[in-house]
């Protein structure tokens, strides 16, 4: 017969403060040592702009920006976040830093219900920040681990493909 080792469950309340910067602001927060940034960010910092869709790193609804780098939020503890600068798509919005991504996505109705589109966001700004004519083969390839269910993928391509292009003969992001 297996037992059961009741100490354990002295665990279960266990919490860890963690400290980061997001979006700019520093903060401190306690959480349990298992808790997912993407949870950590919606529920504890109510940054709902992330989404947690298949929670299994293969959807991209989660994607944030850490130490600049996209990152599926629901792949990580939030402990593993301490001491980084993470940016969510609030903070990426509010900074203007994708405000011609946005732009486009809107003009070409690259979006319908959006629950896709601030992961698609996040990782087209971060594919346009290392690719600065990224092909439209290159687009396809980089928004291959993003879902979208309903707006098909060819307007998303068109708008990155769009700003792209923008960017190089304006000289740079807007
Ligand atoms: S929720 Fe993270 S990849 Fe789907
Ligand atoms: S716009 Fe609905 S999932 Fe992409």
């Amino acid at each position: 017969m297996i037992g059961f080792d009741e100490s354990l469950l002295d665990d279960a309340d266990e919490t860890v403060r963690v400290r980061f910067t997001i979006n700019g602001r520093k903060v401190a927060c306690e959480v349990a040592p298992r808790e997912t940034l993407v949870d950590c960010l919606r529920n504890v910092l109510e940054l709902t702009g992330t989404h947690a869709g298949c929670e299994m790193g293969a959807c991209g609804a989660c994607l944030v920006q850490l130490d600049g780098r996209a990152v599926h939020a629901c792949l990580m503890f939030t402990v593993q976040a301490d001491g980084a600068r993470i940016d969510t798509i609030e903070g990426l919005t509010e900074s203007g830093v994708i405000a011609d991504l946005q732009a486009e996505f809107h003009r070409r109705n690259a979006l319908q219900c959006g629950f896709c589109t601030p992961g698609m966001l996040v990782n087209a700004h971060e594919l346009l920040s290392q690719v600065t004519r990224p092909s439209r083969e290159d687009i396809r390839d980089a928004l291959s681990g993003n879902y979208c269910r309903c707006t098909g993928y060819e307007a998303i391509v068109d708008a990155i493909d769009a700003v792209a292009k923008a960017r190089i003969e304006s000289g740079g992001p807007t």
